[in-house]
């Protein structure tokens, strides 16, 4: 059955514009082979956003999330905002939107791809069939908490705040991904150092044993999963997390897939989602048409299952797992025949179109078949 969607697409900053620009090209994959209607409606936001209006997240981009089915997003940031003085950044318009979404659920899947596996310092057999993924909360803690100065700029504070139900609300998604996955939820924190993790832990062994006992459960401190994760990674089925350890440990999860232009994520609320790749604007690769846009290209794919279009999900999976095969990579993971952001993004689109006569031999020289 064909679908329409209203899609706010906010490309951002850096390579943010690149990638998001071969996640639509799949998205138009997509709606050419199952007969979908998406309907794109483009934003500012982050950086490109106070250039033109002065602030990160201007009331109409925030209006077009809003009443969008759907917000795809790029990346914010750029190096003009460095400047720890400044008081108008590009990041709070990303945090914004979130909070303004109440997206409090960020899914963040790691896995290690057979094909790549040489690309990771970390050897084979430890990270062959590693697939977990990390629910990362994402409107609360520290992040979120009062933030601010004192005694003449010379003290500054960021309080890491939660209440129970905000822990209970992502812990019960948790609890559910588990059973559908390997029926395994790891608790990441400082319990026993901080009260607010203190309250997770609480919360969290509470919601197990009253509603998910037939899910395996337990908890680990954050510095010891940060050495787990790359010791022993397949230990992992579900990692849930607060804030800003879900924001670091999905960084070292990249590691294990082998590059962070290979993560997406999915951003989930009660009346609102966003999908966003995991990695920032790489702003020294802006314009150059070398970032990966896998990462981005899968968070569409999130974005299809997220409205039960699983078999066209699948199909950017597959279309993925075949570029992987033959090589058809960006520099960050072939150094050795690095195709551009735009090639990898003709060569899916085409796969997930099934368009005729694809031949991707001649794509370096530009004689193929599909560019
Ligand atoms: P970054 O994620 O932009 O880049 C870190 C490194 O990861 C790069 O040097 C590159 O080696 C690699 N990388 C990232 N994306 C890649 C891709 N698509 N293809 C290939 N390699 C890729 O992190 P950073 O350099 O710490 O931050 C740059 C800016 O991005 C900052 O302004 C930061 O605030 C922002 N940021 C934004 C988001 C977001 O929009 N969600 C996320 C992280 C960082
Ligand atoms: C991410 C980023 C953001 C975060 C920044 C840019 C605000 O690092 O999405 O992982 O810390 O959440
Ligand atoms: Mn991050």
């Amino acid at each position: 059955m064909s679908k329409e969607l209203t899609i706010a697409v906010l490309p951002g900053d850096g390579i943010g514009p690149e990638v998001i620009e071969q996640a639509i090209k799949v998205l138009d994959g997509v709606s050419d082979k199952y007969g979908h209607n998406f309907i794109y409606r483009k934003s500012l936001v982050g950086a490109a956003a106070i250039d033109q209006t002065g602030e990160p997240l201007p009331p109409d981009t925030l209006e077009n999330c809003m009443t969008a089915d759907a917000v795809l997003l790029g990346s914010i940031g750029d190096h003009r905002f460095e400047d720890p003085t400044l008081s108008v950044r590009p990041e709070q318009g990303l945090l914004a939107l979130r909070k303004s979404l109440d997206i409090y659920t960020n899914i963040r899947p790691v896995k290690a791809y057979d094909r790549l596996l040489g690309l990771s310092p970390l050897k084979d057999n430890l990270i062959k069939n590693v697939d977990f993924t990390i629910f990362r909360e994402l409107t609360g803690g520290i992040y979120f908490g009062q933030h601010g100065r004192k005694e003449e700029g010379k003290f500054a504070y960021d309080i890491c705040s939660y209440y129970n139900h905000e822990i209970e609300r992502i812990a019960k998604l948790a609890f559910e991904e588990a059973r559908k996955r390997k029926n395994y939820v790891c608790l990441v924190d400082k319990a026993n150092v901080l009260e607010s993790s203190r309250l997770w832990r609480e919360t969290v062994q509470q919601l197990h044993k009253e509603t998910y006992s037939d899910v395996r459960f337990d908890a680990l401190y954050i510095d010891h999963a940060a050495m787990q994760l790359i010791t022993n990674p397949l230990r992992f089925d579900v990692i849930l997390t607060s804030n800003m350890f879900g924001d670091i440990i999905s960084d070292e999860g990249s590691v294990i897939a082998g590059s962070l232009g290979l993560l997406p994520s999915a951003s989930i609320g009660d009346t609102h989602c966003l999908f966003e790749p995991v990695h920032g604007s790489y702003p020294e690769a802006a314009g150059k048409d070398i970032a990966n846009p896998i990462a981005s290209i899968l968070s569409v794919s999130m974005l299809l299952e997220h409205f039960d279009m699983n078999e066209e999900a699948k199909s950017i999976q597959q279309a993925v797992e075949y570029c992987m095969a033959k090589s058809i990579l960006t520099e960050d993971c072939n150094p050795d025949v690095d195709y551009t952001c735009s090639q990898l993004g003709d060569v899916i689109q085409a796969l997930v179109a099934e368009e005729e006569g694809i031949n991707t031999k001649g794509l370096k020289e530009g004689s193929s078949s599909i560019i």
